[in-house]
């Protein structure tokens, strides 16, 4: 099930090591939670270097690449799959701009962070990358298939 399903919305959503060390895992994880998106993959790990320069393959020429790859790997991350209808567009929404300076209060970034190289959290930019990204950081396996009993309610 790493595979992309038809019609099926995923973004990879993760909680980078100041997050962690911050105690912020539960924070985060509880907006999209109470947002409403279906949780389909989540676990703590220490991500080697060759995955994060993957990861940011797209950011490769830019100067800030190599403190943005130490940074990731510096300690543990919190790996997650959410899925949903435009789950993608909405969760760049609740974390806010990449600089927290100029995220919005309400925001996960606006309200949790002051550095946009220690901005918290990771959330991909379009479905494609959402797919590629799972796709880099979970295992066959890793994901779980699952009906949410809230669905009902949120539909
Ligand atoms: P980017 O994909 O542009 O931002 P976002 O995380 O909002 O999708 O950049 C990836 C990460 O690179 C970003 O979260 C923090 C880091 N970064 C810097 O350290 N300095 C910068 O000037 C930029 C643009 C990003
Ligand atoms: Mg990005």
């Amino acid at each position: 099930i790493i595979a992309k399903v038809e019609g099926v919305e995923r973004t990879y959503i993760m909680v980078k090591p100041d997050g962690v060390q911050r105690g912020l895992i539960g924070e985060i994880i509880s907006r999209f939670e109470r947002k409403g998106f279906a949780l389909k993959g989540l676990k703590l790990f220490q991500c080697p270097t060759d995955l994060a320069e993957e990861h940011y393959v797209e950011l490769k020429e830019k100067p800030f690449f190599p403190k943005l790859v130490k940074y990731i790997v510096s300690g543990p991350v919190v790996c997650m799959a959410w899925e949903g209808p435009g789950v993608v567009a909405s969760a760049r929404k609740l974390i806010g701009s990449t600089n927290p300076l100029t995220a919005e209060p309400g925001t996960i970034r606006g309200d949790l962070a002051i550095a946009v190289g220690r901005n918290v959290v990771h959330g991909s930019d379009s479905p494609d990358n959402g797919e590629r990204e799972i796709a880099l950081w979970f295992k066959e396996g890793e994901l779980v298939e699952w009906e949410q009993n809230n669905a009902p309610w949120l539909l």
